[in-house]
């Protein structure tokens, strides 16, 4: 299937850079499945292995199904090969954009990437950023490219789907998207227009602060009810009694969401690029981001009041950043695995689903040999367990109240 007018001069419908990825390959394996033909290039090895065998680099419920039909019908395939650029009218950019150990975001991670590719930019392409940017990078990128000579359409169309519900989201939510020109908006609402008849027109300053406003708004709204938790816990309450009762049929509160972690390779780091961006003025986001990561903290110092950590095992239960997923990027199990690690005699750490940590042990073992037990992510299997010991589960995971 050709979604551009002219496609017939590339061999590709879309390529997308960095397509392995948490955020890429959803994309690309929808887009596929709506008819476009795509190729992903990526910088991993192992992830295009995964990808040209089929295989999910990572868990995402629904997808591995629909990447096999994929790529057994020939329309998704895999490459490190930065060649594959030019093959196709659409270019869609998701590389990563972390922030740097002092919490600077690098407005250089997408012109970077675009580097090596250059050689292969076809006049005519449709360039599309879709990875969380920092404001003002997609006018950067066009006059990149400008200054390089390509002709091509610049656009921005941010990716807001949540890692777990990827496959439903690409097609639910509204499509933000915003061009450099009239004409790669309307090319990038025809693109996205595959996913949803619901395309939202933005400006690229716009549309970068929208981005960075939803994840932003998210975080703050979980510091919140984290600061919530940590007042009435100290008074000691039960706070998913009053989160319960506040949000029980009344309208203004049916959202407030639970305590818990706050992490995960998104929500900071875009929290902490929202206050770059504001000379780090941004009050609300850094008092957000010290409730947040402060949240483990607190957590330890309210066990060492009960416990005398030093002669005990503590067990860890989750070590993804969020239920039912195997990711442990920005995991704040690894800060409270730090943080006992220090205190404790010992720390025993275990995950249903993550693959990637040689530390973690079978969930019986640590329920066996811990003397305390800390929820640290919210997997639903373990509203199943039966826990006969000390548990700190500020998730309410185990239906016991929240106290610590
Ligand atoms: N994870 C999500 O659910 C999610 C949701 C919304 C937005 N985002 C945004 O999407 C972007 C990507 O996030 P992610 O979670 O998919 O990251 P990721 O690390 O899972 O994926 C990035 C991919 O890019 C590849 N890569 C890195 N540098 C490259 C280069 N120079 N050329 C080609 N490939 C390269 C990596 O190998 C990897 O496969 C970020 O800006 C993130 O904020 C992510």
């Amino acid at each position: 299937m050709s979604v551009m007018a002219g496609a017939h001069q590339f061999s590709d419908d879309v390529v997308l850079i960095g397509g392995c990825g948490h955020a890429g390959l959803p994309l690309a394996i929808v887009l596929a499945d709506r008819g476009a033909s795509v190729v992903i290039y990526d910088v991993s090895d192992a992830k295009v292995k995964h990808v040209n065998d089929a295989e999910l680099p990572f868990d995402e419920p629904g997808a591995a199904p629909l990447l096999r039909k994929v790529v057994d019908s020939g329309r998704l395939r895999a490459t490190t090969d930065p060649s594959a650029v030019g093959s196709a009218q659409n270019i869609i950019v998701v590389v990563g954009t972390p922030v740097d150990e002092h919490l600077n975001p690098d407005p250089q991670a997408i012109p970077a990437a675009l580097g090596v590719c250059t050689d292969y930019l076809r006049d005519g392409q449709l360039l599309i950023l879709r990875s969380t940017v920092y404001p003002g990078v997609t006018g950067l990128v066009e006059r990149m490219m400008a200054e390089q000579g390509h002709d091509v359409d610049v656009a921005f169309c941010p990716e807001r789907i949540a890692e777990g519900r990827a496959m439903t989201e690409l097609c639910s939510l509204p499509q933000i998207v915003s061009g450099c020109s009239e004409r790669a908006s309307r090319r990038a609402a025809e693109l996205f227009g595959l996913l949803t008849d619901s395309i939202v027109e933005l400006e690229p300053e716009e549309a970068e602060l929208a981005k960075l406003f939803t994840n932003t708004w998210r975080y703050i709204k979980f510091a919140a009810v984290n600061q919530f938790y940590m007042i009435a816990n100290s008074r000691g309450l039960d706070f998913e009694r009053i989160r319960a009762a506040v949000a029980q049929d009344y309208p203004r509160a049916h959202d407030i969401p639970g305590a818990g972690f706050a992490a995960g390779p998104c929500l900071f780091k875009d929290t902490m690029q929202l206050a770059a961006f504001t000379d780090n003025q941004f009050h609300l986001g850094h008092a957000a981001m010290l409730v947040n990561e402060g949240l483990p903290l607190y957590v330890v110092s309210r066990l060492e009041e009960r416990y005398d950590l030093s002669t005990m095992t503590v067990g860890i239960l989750g070590m993804s950043f969020k239920g039912d997923s195997d990711d442990t990027r920005s995991s704040l199990s690894y800060k409270l695995k730090r943080i006992l690690a220090f205190k404790a005699k010992n720390v025993l750490t275990t995950d249903p689903y993550v693959r990637t940590d040689p530390q973690l042990l079978p969930l019986g073992q640590v329920l066996a040999q811990a003397d305390l037990l800390v929820v640290a992510t919210p997997h639903s299997l373990y509203r199943e367990l039966a826990v006969d010991k000390p548990v700190a589960d500020i998730w309410n995971v185990l239906g016991r109240g929240v106290r610590v």
